[in-house]
């Protein structure tokens, strides 16, 4: 008799606790409320080897980073992605006022609150992005490097590469991608068939099915892209560097290797048998080319040990060490 009470009184007193960890938490522990127009905090000066910034093209997202971002950190850099677009879920009913400016305006406000170099990274469409970031804030850019991607020149308007871009890849090569008209603007909202044969041939299927979940409307800005002149004197002066796709079916790879022959970078790159998605076909390739350029330029700890700020110093004997990432080791 006297067990059975017992443990029936050690049976309530458990019930009791979990029925109290199910109360909602007391006044003054209530989470803050969601602002989603709220600006991106500015990124704090870096205290890694650098700050890398990550730029997705036209009809993608930030997410498809995924892969290359935690091997950039694990070498030590300081990774920013940008979600391009004037809302976090750019939907389809909300393109009317999306303009090249717009759309380019999260990479802008993040370049305007730097207070630090950065080494700017696009790819496919994203090169007009940087290129225009370039342009208006060269000296807070180590370098842009260019990921299968719309490199402009100084001697057209930025419509020119994808005009010529355009005269290799009949239109038919859309296939099930539609096409919608906003003012000046075209968009275009891929297609599964487009996804699954010329942009993601190379990913694993779990990508593939991870990109339908992500589907936004894209547009290159044709248009307003033909208004803009890059100079010499601002994007010119910046170092390039480009990172060739092979078997690309979207951004042809020999076009890829026209546009570095016709606008000389510091240095050509190529990652094989990619397709046009290289960061979700061969991330580590392509973290391994990312990083063997981050390195040229010099890092946090160098700057702070040049101007002798001694705090930084001692940290110097931490530096993590980037070349522990193996090219080709899984995921090939
Ligand atoms: C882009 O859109 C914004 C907001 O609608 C507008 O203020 C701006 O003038 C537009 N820019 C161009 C080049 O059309
Ligand atoms: C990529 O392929 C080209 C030939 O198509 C070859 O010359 C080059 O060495 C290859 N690069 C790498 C990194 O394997």
């Amino acid at each position: 008799m006297g067990t059975c009470n017992k443990s029936e009184m050690v049976l309530s007193i458990v019930v009791m606790v979990v029925l109290l960890q199910l109360l909602p938490p007391a006044n003054g522990q209530d989470p803050p409320q969601c602002n989603f127009n709220q600006k991106p905090p500015c990124p704090p000066t870096p205290t890694g080897l650098g700050h890398i910034v990550l730029v997705h093209g036209a009809g993608q997202g930030q997410w498809y980073w995924y892969k290359v971002k935690p091997m950039l950190e694990a070498a030590g850099y300081f990774v920013s992605m940008v979600q391009l677009g004037p809302s976090v879920t750019m939907a389809v009913d909300s393109i009317e006022n999306v303009n090249f400016t717009t759309y380019s305006q999260p990479l802008f406000d993040l370049m305007e609150c730097l207070d630090h170099k950065v080494l700017l990274v696009a790819h496919s469409a994203g090169g007009f992005n940087i290129a225009v970031v370039m342009e208006k804030y060269p000296e807070k850019i180590q370098a842009g490097v260019f990921i299968a991607a719309y490199m402009p020149d100084t001697d057209h308007n930025m419509a020119y590469v994808l005009e010529q871009g355009g005269k290799k890849n009949p239109t038919d090569n859309w296939l099930d991608t539609c096409i919608m008209t906003s003012g000046k603007t075209t968009w275009y909202f891929f297609g599964d068939d487009f996804l699954r044969s010329k942009l993601y041939q190379m990913c694993p299927p779990e990508d593939i099915a991870l990109m339908q979940t992500q589907k936004r409307p894209g547009s290159f800005f044709i248009n307003e892209l033909a208004e803009i002149q890059l100079t010499k004197e601002k994007y010119g002066s910046v170092d390039r560097f480009y990172i060739v796709a092979g078997d690309d079916l979207c951004i042809d790879t020999d076009y890829q290797h026209e546009m570095v022959s016709n606008f000389p970078v510091k240095e050509a790159k190529m990652v094989n048998r990619s397709g046009h998605e290289v960061m979700l076909s061969k991330p580590l390739d392509l973290s391994a080319n990312i990083l063997d350029i981050a390195r040229l330029y010099p890092s946090v700890f160098e700057i702070a040990h040049a101007a002798g700020d001694a705090s930084l110093a001692g940290s110097v004997e931490m530096r993590a060490k980037p070349d522990f990432i193996q090219r080709g080791a899984w995921w090939v």
